[in-house]
């Protein structure tokens, strides 16, 4: 099994004074643009974020992103329609970049969480209003990213029930 896959886990508490570096960045970004996306679209952009009033700001804004008060840095995924022929694909691309960073941050020893914005109504105008995201793009996810204060223990499993084999 892929070490990173089998280990990931949420991380919801950072080590506050540990910062995430700009070359670092680029690798979690670099990591979700080697996503695949829908005819090859690539219907993302990323804002990498490590302003304190920022982040703190999102953890205002966004109940279940509390964990960016001690992230150092987060990475907002923004979605780009790309138009009728690829509707409804967007969310599926920018949730595979959205893995994608954070497998690759387990494999640099960075914690990281998934926050969902898309397709909440009512965290994506919030989310878009900090960010100058201006329609059609749309806010997707939120990403805390940091040195990790705690290690979770494996949560997810394989289910024998949830499988089959058509042989
Ligand atoms: C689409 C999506 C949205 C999520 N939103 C949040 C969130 O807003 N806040 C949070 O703390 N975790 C969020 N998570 C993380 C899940 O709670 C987490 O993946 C799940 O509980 C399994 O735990 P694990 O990631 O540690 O394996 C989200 C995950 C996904 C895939």
């Amino acid at each position: 099994m892929n070490e990173a896959i089998n280990s990931r886990r949420s991380i919801r508490r950072y080590q506050p004074d540990k910062p995430v570096t700009r070359e670092q960045l680029k690798q979690l970004m670099t990591a979700a643009m080697l996503a695949p996306s829908a005819k090859n679209s690539r219907p993302w952009e990323f804002i990498a974020v490590t302003k304190r009033e920022l982040l703190d700001e999102i953890a205002n804004i966004h109940p279940y992103a509390q964990m960016c008060r001690t992230a150092t840095a987060a990475i907002v995924v923004v979605a780009v329609p790309q138009g009728k022929e690829l509707e409804g694909y967007f969310s599926q691309d920018c949730g595979a970049a959205t893995q994608n960073i954070l497998l690759e941050a387990v494999d640099m020893g960075l914690g990281a969480c998934w926050c969902g914005v898309f397709p909440r109504k009512e965290r994506i105008p919030e989310i878009a209003k900090l960010f100058d995201i201006v329609e059609p793009k749309i806010p997707f996810a939120v990403i805390a990213v940091g040195v990790a204060d705690e290690t979770p223990k494996q949560r997810g499993f394989y289910d024998e029930t949830k499988v089959s084999f058509v042989e």
